[in-house]
């Protein structure tokens, strides 16, 4: 993936992350998903009172994607931290995100997770999440 394809990604995380719907937490979080078709979709957190409820950035841009007919991601960023200001810290995504991008993106799935369009740490799924279960395991 070329370098400006990338800040591209990250640019639409980060502009997804103003959207984010966290008034119970104030840690708001974006993602940009870019899928096989090369469409990219965005999502962001979405808290609700019943906390359990709450949906985060990642699975919101996947499940947009998938809803739209995708089944293949090809790279993911993720940008978040506490509302109204850049993110101080790398956001890594939680588990339950790992394993759904597992299910769209597989091992090799390329993900950013950035501070900002020039600070950002690049990852494989696989190594975020190691020996993942997938449909092959359901023999
Ligand atoms: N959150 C995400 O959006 N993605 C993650 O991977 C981790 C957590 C959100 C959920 C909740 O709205 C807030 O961050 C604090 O947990």
């Amino acid at each position: 993936m070329q370098k400006e394809e990338k800040r591209k990604l990250i640019r639409a995380a980060l502009e997804a992350r103003q959207r984010a719907y966290m008034p119970y937490s104030g840690y708001a979080v974006g993602a940009a998903v870019l899928m096989e078709s090369g469409k990219t979709y965005t999502g962001c957190n979405i808290e609700n009172a019943s906390y359990g409820a709450t949906n985060c950035a990642e699975r919101t841009a996947l499940f947009k994607a998938v809803s739209e007919g995708e089944r293949k991601c090809t790279a993911i960023a993720i940008a978040g931290g506490k509302a109204g200001s850049a993110p101080a810290d790398y956001a890594y995504p939680c588990g339950i995100c790992r394993q759904v991008m597992w299910e769209f993106g597989g091992q090799d799935l390329p993900v950013f997770v950035a501070k900002s369009e020039d600070d950002y740490r690049e990852y494989t799924l696989g190594g975020l999440l190691p020996y993942g279960f997938g449909g092959e395991n359901l023999v």
